[in-house]
């Protein structure tokens, strides 16, 4: 029976404007389909209309929720990084000298995403950290520290304190890939009486050791049975090539997402390189050590220096993959797309450690370069990284709402674990890590300790990145200065993953694909926000609160 309008309390009836009708409530669905259509929030273009919204960044919008009919956990994340190269999951580390070296590399790639080695050090360096993790086998430990014959249990202790663990091996020349001759552990120094009696006194010569060539499988079972800690892996002439640790083994086993090429047991590497003629003989010596993607680190990538380096790479190196930037304008990204990219860098100013946009007044806030820049480099089938900016999982996920394939960090993952270089306690107390943008002056002048050295190519990323050849005097475009402990990426990275699928799942969207085509098409709306409503959406009124993020 038909509702009339006498059926429904007074207080409901004066919600209803004038004229309208009351509604039968089953029909709700249908009503809001063909006649109620796209009322609710904005769609992503009238969104991203800078004409009348200005310019905007990640704070000034909302995704809006959509139906939920699936488990977070079904939210598939896979994505393409390059034409021809796609990942697992959509995280990048930024090519930074206080973010990514090798270890940064191997675990990003691990956790399914991908760490892009940076260049502020000699060529030699940087592909040896390339080969690193290409060489990377999950569990072995390729570079071990191993001690000589002549070695002291005093010293030993000392290592003992600097690496956090006590097992290593010694061999005839102290060195990896001579002979082993016995193991050290901790206990075998840690109540010895005389310290500058040499470790050959102490050590355990009954060894138990594996063929090179062993797997992960097979080694693990020789681990278990032997109830040793730590298996060294040696060649037919008993020099040892590489060592197994019970507990790295317990926390290695298993990485389903790491990102590997089809038919390949070794893990994806990109690495930085600049656009000056030097860089190409920088480049040759990556690809020898294995590079599967580079990218063309510049703060503003539309540039002939970059166009020609773009078409001689993809001309000498047609295996390489390429991507290009920084760019935040269509006009910027097309040179590069035309020129051949196999993907795009979107960030200009927005890196929480730049003050390009201060110091140049060239940028653009990010959310409007990243949208602008991927819908137009969609059309050419070009994925792109949304670079800088990111400081929480919603930035994450409104890059990625906004058309990029990817998203890159740098001062999130600088306090990590992984990153470059040791913890310190700032002056407050807190354990922090060093983070300084590329153009900042520390990193232009800086050589870094310990690379430069052997390279015969010069280590000078950030004067690369941010100036050219003949300026005189450097002007920053960048800070130095330190960001707060943050644990492992083993851990930070997938509390950002599930974070992420947890944020799909409230928009009804069940993959990174279903996601770009449903912004697209207009299901999924959003809303702007104003400065009270994002004073609403953080904490507020409670007298003192702990921010944890995960556990
Ligand atoms: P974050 O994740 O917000 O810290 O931004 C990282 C990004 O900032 C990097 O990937 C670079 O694109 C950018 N960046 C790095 N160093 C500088 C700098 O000195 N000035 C401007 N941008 C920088």
């Amino acid at each position: 029976m038909p509702l009339t309008n006498g059926d429904i309390p007074a207080t409901t009836q004066t919600q209803l404007a004038a004229g309208q009708d009351l509604i039968d409530p089953t029909t709700a669905v249908q009503f809001l389909e063909n006649e109620y259509k796209h009322q609710d929030g904005l769609d992503v273009h009238t969104l991203l209309d800078s004409k009348t919204h200005g310019g905007l960044t990640y704070n000034d919008f909302l995704v809006l929720p959509g139906y939920i009919g699936f488990p977070a956990s079904d939210v598939a994340l896979d994505t393409p990084v390059t034409k021809r190269i796609s990942l697992k999951t959509p995280l990048l580390s930024s090519p930074m000298d206080t973010v990514t070296e090798h270890s940064m590399a191997i675990h990003m790639a691990l956790l399914g995403g991908l760490g892009v080695i940076h260049h502020n050090c000699s060529a030699e360096d940087q592909a040896e950290m390339v080969r690193k993790v290409k060489r990377f086998e999950n569990g072995f430990i390729l570079d071990p520290v191993v001690l000589s014959p002549t070695t002291t249990v005093g010293e030993a202790k000392q290592l003992k304190e600097k690496w956090g663990f006590g097992g290593f091996p010694v061999t005839e020349n102290g060195t990896l890939r001579s002979k082993l001759i016995g193991m050290i552990t901790t206990r075998d120094i840690q109540f010895h009486p005389d310290p500058s009696d040499p470790v050959t006194s102490v050590m355990s010569t009954d060894l138990v050791t594996a063929p090179s060539g062993t797997t992960l499988t097979e080694a693990n079972a020789v681990l278990s049975k032997s109830k040793k800690g730590k298996l060294p892996i040696v060649d037919s002439n008993h020099n040892i090539v590489s060592l197994l640790s019970r507990s790295d083994l317990m926390k290695n086993l298993h990485y389903p997402l790491a990102s590997k090429l089809p038919h390949s047991k070794q893990l994806i590497c990109a690495a930085a390189i600049g656009t000056r003629p030097e860089d190409k003989q920088r480049l040759q010596i990556l690809a020898d050590a294995g590079l599967d993607i580079i990218v063309l680190d510049s703060s503003q990538g539309n540039s002939i220096f970059q166009i020609e380096m773009i078409k001689f790479i993809k001309d000498q190196y047609p295996g390489l993959d390429v991507i290009g930037g920084n760019v935040v304008t269509v006009a910027q990204a097309a040179n590069l797309i035309a020129a051949g990219v196999d993907g795009l860098r979107i960030g200009m100013g927005s890196g929480s450690a730049c003050i390009t946009q201060e110091v140049m007044a060239v940028g653009r806030p990010q959310a409007a370069s990243v949208f602008n820049v991927s819908s137009f480099a969609a059309r050419f089938s070009v994925p792109c990284i949304a670079d800088g900016g990111i400081q929480n999982v919603g930035h994450i996920v409104k890059g990625l709402a906004l058309g990029a394939s990817t998203v890159m960090m740098g001062g999130l993952l600088a306090g990590t674990s992984e990153s470059p270089g040791n913890y310190f306690v700032s002056h407050e107390g807190k354990l922090v890590k060093a983070y300084r943008g590329m153009g900042s002056i520390d990193a232009m002048e800086d050589k870094k300790a310990g690379s430069g050295a052997k390279g015969t190519i010069k280590s000078d990323a950030g004067k690369a990145r941010y100036f050219s050849e003949g300026d005189r005097l450097l002007v920053a475009q960048g800070v130095s200065g330190s960001v707060l402990d943050r644990g492992s990426v083993t851990k930070f990275v997938p509390y950002l993953l599930a974070g992420l699928q947890h944020s799909l799942q409230d928009m009804g969207m069940k993959s990174l694909k279903a996601l770009r085509e449903g912004v697209n098409n207009g299901d999924v709306r959003f809303e702007l926000r104003t400065v009270s409503a994002q004073a609403e959406g953080n904490v507020h009124g409670l007298h003192s609160f702990d921010k944890k993020l995960y556990s």
